[in-house]
């Protein structure tokens, strides 16, 4: 580290206060600070804050976006049958062409738990965390395939540690640790809303905070994730978040859609309740499949019908995607690929009389990409719809918020299990809770081989690995 340097560059930007207290910092504090600093993109941050950066005028995208080309959950809309996209899906699947993704490097603030949020105990009756839920998914899917599929987790800064020793003290959950690869991803500094100044968290660090979920393009790559996948012969990945338990991660049908469609990114969406739902909007604007974030999207152009009084925005995007990897490959070498976006947010800092001072009110922009913005660059980009009883039950607000909480999540797993176990001919009294191991059965239609017929449940159960 050259002092020299580092204080022309900082000058260059105005922002050379962040070395006020050098004189007073340790070697290895001050070791700490010039690492943050190089690894700034000052001339990024710069356009940023002079708000120079490309801006998108939804107003106008959003007037005419249309519907994007889609597949319904009744299988309708897309050229070829859900059958035969299943079998797409599985031998590419048994080809050991697919890999799976999972972003958790955010850090579940409105939930309220303070470890990693994969850590947090959702299974019904089993107590399962979300990492345990997903390992148990993949390894079913490897078995069933006869496949290893390899799983990488991309961690940030507040849940790298705790992570990587879960996995560790707990054997990788089940899977070899050869096929569970932990990453880190970026950062990006929070700047003073007012005057663009870089914030500090104290004499010695930055206020730093994850680059986004569209920091997984980067950190693939940078930490030989791409390569890994490329090495195994892995052609695309099942992308997914850590809070929600019913993903269909490597769902065979939806590989099957992705392939079939020759798209480069297929993403998995529901259909929204109403209008102005808060979920971002997959729409077709000026050629290309693009989210509108709800925030985004003026009221008329949500509430805007087709022909057929159906809303023309009907999908909202539940964060699961498949990705091709070479695509992600061209696109880790494209810096400028993925838009920030910024946020008002309360950030904790320094102030000029050394105290650290947590505001009241937003003081803060951060800067963050979101993954769904490559889509417009993904050739085909495809849209294909999942019921939310079936796909989507997002644990993100604590107990007693109106949606999105752990209470609701745990009551979609078990109705989705003994719809299953209904369907399979068993009989499950009122109130029980049951739940079922994807290492027992990915499907109802493999439960229907595994349970004996007639079967009566009447006390909570949980049919296990
Ligand atoms: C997100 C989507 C929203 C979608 C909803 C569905 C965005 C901006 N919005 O909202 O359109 O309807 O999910 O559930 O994505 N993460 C990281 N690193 C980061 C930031 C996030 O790994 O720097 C991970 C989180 O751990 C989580 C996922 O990305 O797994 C989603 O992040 P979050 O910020 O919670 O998104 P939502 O606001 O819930």
């Amino acid at each position: 580290m050259n002092l020299e340097s580092l204080k022309s560059q900082l000058a260059k930007y105005s922002q050379e206060h962040v070395l006020d207290y050098w004189d007073e910092l340790s070697e290895e504090e001050r070791q700490n600070l010039a690492a943050q600093i190089e690894e700034v993109d000052f001339e990024t941050i710069a356009t940023l804050v002079a708000g120079k950066d490309e801006k998108i005028d939804f107003e106008s995208l959003a007037a005419n976006a249309e519907t994007p080309p889609s597949v319904r959950a009744d299988g309708s809309g897309a050229e070829w049958s859900v059958e035969e996209a299943l079998q797409r899906g599985e031998a590419a699947l048994r080809a050991g062409e697919v890999g799976a993704i999972l972003v958790a490097g955010g850090q579940g603030t409105r939930l309220g738990f303070d470890q990693p949020k994969g850590m947090f105990s959702i299974g019904p009756v089993s107590g399962r965390t979300l990492f345990q839920i997903f390992a148990d998914r993949l390894l079913a899917i490897g078995q069933k395939y006869g496949v290893a599929i390899p799983f990488y987790i991309m961690t940030s800064d507040a849940t790298d540690a705790e992570t990587r020793a879960y996995f560790e003290e707990n054997d990788y959950l089940g899977m070899s640790s050869d096929d569970v690869r932990i990453f880190r991803q970026g950062t990006m500094p929070a700047v003073d809303a007012k005057s663009g100044k870089l914030l500090m968290a104290s004499k010695s660090s930055l206020a730093l905070s994850p680059d986004g979920h569209g920091g997984t393009v980067r950190a693939l790559d940078r930490n030989g994730c791409l390569e890994d996948a490329k090495k195994r012969g892995i052609k695309c990945l099942s992308y997914f978040q850590v809070d929600n338990p019913l993903v269909n991660v490597c769902e065979p049908t939806l590989i099957g859609h992705h392939l079939l469609s020759g798209s480069e990114m297929t993403t998995q969406v529901i259909r929204k309740r109403f209008a102005m739902e808060k979920v971002g909007n997959i729409a077709l604007a000026e050629g290309k499949v693009q989210v509108i974030e709800y925030s985004d999207l003026p009221q008329k152009a949500a509430e805007a019908t087709d022909a057929d009084g159906q809303l023309k925005l009907w999908a909202g995007s539940i964060g699961v995607h498949v990705i091709d990897v070479d695509f992600l490959c061209r696109a880790s070498q494209n810096t400028s690929s993925l838009p920030f976006h910024r946020a008002q947010k309360k950030v904790p800092y320094l102030d000029a009389s050394e105290n650290l001072v947590t505001p009241s009110e937003p003081n803060a922009v951060k800067f963050e990409k979101f993954i769904f913005d490559l889509l417009p660059s993904a050739k085909n980009a495809f849209v294909v719809e999942v019921l939310p009883s079936e796909g989507f039950a997002p644990v993100k607000n604590a107990d007693g918020a109106e949606n999105d909480t752990p209470k609701l999540a745990r009551e979609a797993i078990v109705a989705q299990h003994r719809r299953w176990l209904e369907a399979a001919g068993a009989s499950v009294a009122d109130g029980v809770k049951v739940e079922i191991n994807p290492r027992f059965s990915l499907t109802p239609e493999e439960l229907r081989t595994k349970i004996p017929a007639n079967l009566t449940i009447d006390a909570d159960r949980y049919f296990d690995a």
